[in-house]
């Protein structure tokens, strides 16, 4: 638990300082929406989150985990949660090295309009915790996929 506690300090704190925890990229940037962000996935990574079955488990207990949060879920009443988990499988196989293409809208469009503050992104990254720690996905593995995700803030928070 305070191994968890700290990984989430870190990620936290390297949002705060508007910054990545991810490496410099060793690759270009593609230019389709879920690859926007040009971080290399730790290798092993899409099969350590169960691949694309595990991913679809994972993201469908997140997307309901965002509904019934106290903090954001009313941002989520009246998403359509299957279509939610659908679009995020996609875009966290893809990111995690997996064998998907994210075809829908980038991160700044798919937000656009809907005042997300940091503390509702930081909300939402303790509600993908919980749902990788009931899945029994390893800390290292956590925060790993937490990299892939948190340059994306600079995207989705419009409330600064
Ligand atoms: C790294 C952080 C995030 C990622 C990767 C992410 C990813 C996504 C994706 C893939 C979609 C679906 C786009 C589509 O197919 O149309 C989506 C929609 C949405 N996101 Fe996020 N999101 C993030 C953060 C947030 C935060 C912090 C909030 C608010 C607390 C939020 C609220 C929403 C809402 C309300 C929708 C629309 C659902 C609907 O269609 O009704 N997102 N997000």
């Amino acid at each position: 638990m305070k191994l968890l506690i700290t990984c989430t300090s870190l990620i936290l704190a390297a949002l705060s300082a508007g910054q990545a925890l991810a490496q410099p990229p060793a690759q270009p940037a593609a230019t389709s929406p879920a690859s926007a962000y040009p971080v290399p996935p730790a290798p092993g990574l899409y099969q350590a989150l169960g691949e694309r079955q595990g991913i679809r488990l994972l993201m469908d207990d997140f997307a309901r985990g965002l509904r019934a949060d106290p903090r954001i879920g009313t941002q989520f009443a009246d998403t359509n949660l299957d279509n939610l988990a659908q679009s995020l499988t996609e875009q966290v196989c893809q990111l995690a090295g997996g064998p998907c293409t994210y075809q829908g809208p980038d991160m700044r469009t798919a937000h656009e309009g809907m005042d997300i503050t940091r503390a509702d992104f930081n909300a939402l990254v303790e509600v993908l915790q919980n749902s990788m720690d009931a899945r029994g996905i390893p800390f290292g593995r956590q925060n790993q996929l937490l990299s892939l995700l948190a340059p994306m803030h600079r995207d989705v928070i419009t409330v600064r």
